[in-house]
């Protein structure tokens, strides 16, 4: 069973302990709440049911994102096998569970985050899920990060002040070997992102990935922004909860994942959704030289054939191919 299908069930269970309108509310709260910005100094998970509600609607598509971006992780990464790992501002633990499927050699794991009703919520929702045994340190985000292989900030820099996003951001460099930053999607997730890229690169490490160099970003600023997209499913609990009525839902993400290990980055990497008519794809890559539009056709069927098969924020030209 995957992951996400376990956690959706324990998600379920969970949101079955208040009457659902109650956490319906909530959530209309919470989502009014993010909307118009979060003060540094709020603790907007303050009580049971509020991190019930953040994590009935949104930990299923923060998983989902943080569980891409360590997929293109570990492709650019062979043999990696982290045994610890801090999730800085980890709440409720999406982060936490999207590692331990991708890496099981996890077995020193710390959340740490603010919120006491966050990190009850998370330590119920892994008992008996099989997640490596998890240390939920409550703690507000300074300098002083444990030891690790993997650090994973996740959704976290929009309620941090902007010196303490780059202190955060610092310090995970000077004690991981690897840390990675995901953001919303939008274009001031994608600045935040791009903020935390500077200082990782300025603390001596090398961006893995998505960018395949370290040089500036060629996206052009106030114009486009760079990130990707997760797809989900939504249990029906998670459809009632965020009175939604699709079935599923696209999670877009922006992120940067840094390192001081020798792993090379990607070739390129395709930048938005292929455009894909017959006969043709067409792709925008970002490679060592910027952004490069590209069209593969039928006459090169070995190309093509990848092209076909490419999504976006895959690397390219395809490895396999
Ligand atoms: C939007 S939630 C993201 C939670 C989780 N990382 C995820 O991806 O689902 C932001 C989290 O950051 C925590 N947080 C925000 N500012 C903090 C601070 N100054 N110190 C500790 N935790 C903080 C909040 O308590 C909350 O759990």
């Amino acid at each position: 069973m995957s992951t996400l299908v376990v956690l959706q069930a324990a998600l379920d269970g969970e949101v079955g302990r208040f009457p659902e309108k109650r956490v319906a509310d909530a959530v209309r709260g919470l989502i009014e709440r993010y909307r118009t910005g979060v003060d540094p100094g709020d603790v907007v998970l303050d009580a049971d049911l509020a991190a019930v509600a953040y994590a009935a609607y949104r930990m299923p598509a923060t998983h989902a994102a943080v569980a891409s971006v360590l997929g293109r992780v570990a492709d650019l990464a062979p043999g990696f096998a982290p045994a610890r790992m801090v999730d800085v501002g980890g709440g409720t633990g999406a982060a936490v569970w999207a590692a331990a499927e991708r890496w099981p050699s996890l077995t020193d794991v710390t959340v740490l985050d603010r919120s006491g009703p966050a990190l009850t919520l998370g330590a119920r929702l892994a008992k008996g899920a099989g997640l490596p045994d998890v240390h939920w340190r409550r703690a507000a985000i300074g300098t002083d990060i444990p030891d690790a292989d993997v650090a994973t900030l996740s959704y976290v820099l929009s309620e941090l002040t902007e010196a303490a996003r780059a202190d955060v951001v610092r310090a995970m460099a000077a004690k991981a070997g690897l840390v990675v930053v995901v953001e919303p999607g939008t274009p001031a997730g994608y600045e935040r992102v791009l903020a935390a890229r500077d200082e990782l690169l300025a603390a001596g490490m090398r961006v893995l990935a998505p960018c395949p160099h370290d040089d500036a970003c060629p996206v052009p600023r106030g114009q486009d922004w760079c990130h990707f997209v997760a797809r989900l499913g939504r249990s029906a609990v998670h459809r009632r909860v965020k009175t939604a009525t699709l079935g599923h839902e696209d999670e877009k993400f922006s992120y940067v994942a840094a390192t001081r290990a020798e792993w090379p980055p990607a070739p390129g990497r395709v930048v938005r959704h292929p455009l894909k008519r017959k006969g043709l794809v067409a792709l925008r890559v970002c490679g060592p030289d910027g952004l490069v539009d590209t069209t593969v056709t039928r006459r090169d069927p070995g190309a093509y054939r990848s092209a076909r098969d490419t999504a976006w924020g895959d690397p390219w030209p395809d490895p396999a191919g």
